[in-house]
């Protein structure tokens, strides 16, 4: 099966390790297992003793309940059952299109976005139509243009919210006027929702599978709950014949996920309180010591990040952006990614989720690139 390479994460393979302002990530803050007990306030050495006596079987092949609950409470209205694990995220949205698009299905995809949501139903034959987003929009889709685009024969719409790269994140009465246009068209809506949770404002902003019956709702553990190293994500969705397809068809793919992994996870959801204070106070430090820097830069501009933990940044300099940010990676040590892995050409996405001193130093270093840009150096 031929498919389009994918962008952004061939740019993370080739120069993510060993950069020397790592300001392209887009996990907040990663986490040891020694930080995640302490965060928790459990008792590292029960927890492994009692995990060492266990048999490592399949484990629960749809997922440990324990995980599964700590799941639901994150949403208003699932259930256990409504719930699989996968292999992160990344394994999740993958298992939607791998278990529910035909060749000819028509699929609907914002972008820019993570590319797994238009590529994959593309090279599954689907009628792939993109739903653009636009930055004199805020980065937000034009809803007359998806009531255009969904035809009869639509399968499924798919949204990214918060999105990746631009941080621009659909209010709830959006999100019902999606649910709406899909509901006319008996349209599934997947929404990779990674970043939720992530907001610089207080409260929760709404998940698809609390607003409609079709809705799928895709998330890990990567980004908000800091722990990519466990690659667990999970499907979340009310539609009971869906779930069968996604059953059906995971045993061919995941059979189930590591029960270590699983049994960390339960731990970290069964706290996630804490993790998620964290998290909320490092995007929303971190944005304000982004915009302070968009604010004295003048060569760059940017719509302020609602959630999630990355930020479009456009410039005015003329160059092309895998050059922009190829030499400003050799020349300044920052590490960023091109606007091009999103299809968004005279861009950069940063994640600002690190640490704030990598942050703060990440963000210097641009600034001396940019200065000797403008020095014709
Ligand atoms: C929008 C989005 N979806 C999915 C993923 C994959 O995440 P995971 O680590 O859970 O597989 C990423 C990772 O960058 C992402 O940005």
């Amino acid at each position: 099966m031929k498919i389009k390479a994918f962008a952004v994460e061939e740019w993370m393979n080739e120069y993510e390790v060993g950069a020397k302002y790592n300001i392209a990530e887009t996990c907040v803050d990663s986490v040891s297992l020694d930080e995640l007990f302490a965060l928790c306030g459990e008792d590292r050495d029960a927890f492994l003793s009692a995990f060492c006596s266990r048999r490592l079987t399949y484990g629960d092949i749809e997922g440990a309940p324990a995980f599964r609950e700590g799941i639901c409470r994150l949403y208003h209205s699932l259930r256990p059952e409504e719930v699989i694990t996968t292999h992160g995220a990344a394994g999740a949205n993958h298992h939607v299109f791998y278990s529910l698009v035909e060749p000819g299905d028509r699929v609907i995809s914002v972008m820019p976005a993570y590319q797994q949501l238009y590529s994959i139903p593309e090279s599954y034959g689907a009628d792939l139509q993109i739903l653009r987003l636009r930055e004199e929009n805020g980065w937000l889709p034009d809803l007359q243009e998806l009531q255009a685009l969904a035809t009869p024969d639509t399968r499924l719409i798919c949204i990214n919210n918060p999105n990746n790269p631009t941080g621009a994140l659909m209010p709830a009465p959006m999100l019902r006027e999606i649910v709406e246009i899909a509901r006319s068209v008996n349209a599934y809506v997947l929404c990779d929702e990674v970043y939720r949770h992530l907001t610089q404002e207080d409260g929760w902003s709404e998940s698809i599978v609390d607003l409609y019956d079709k809705g799928i709702s895709v998330s890990s553990m990567s980004k908000v709950f800091s722990l990519a190293g466990l690659r667990l994500g999970w499907i979340a969705t009310h539609d009971k014949a869906l779930m069968r397809s996604l059953l059906s068809h995971r045993d061919y793919n995941h059979i189930s996920c590591g029960m270590f992994d699983e049994a960390i996870a339960g731990i970290a959801l069964a706290h996630a309180d804490r993790l998620l204070k964290r998290s909320q106070d490092i995007v929303r430090e971190n944005a304000a010591i982004v915009a302070g820097w968009v604010e004295r830069e003048s060569h760059i501009r940017w719509s302020c990040p609602q959630a999630g933990t990355t930020a479009l940044i456009c410039y005015d300099y003329d160059l092309p952006s895998y050059e922009f940010c190829t030499r400003m990676y050799h020349e300044s040590g920052a590490f960023v990614t091109p606007g091009d892995c999103f299809e968004q050409p005279k861009s950069f996405r940063l994640g600002y989720a690190c640490d704030a001193q990598t942050l703060r130093e990440g963000l210097c270093a641009c600034s001396r690139f940019f200065r000797s840009l403008e020095e014709g150096r």
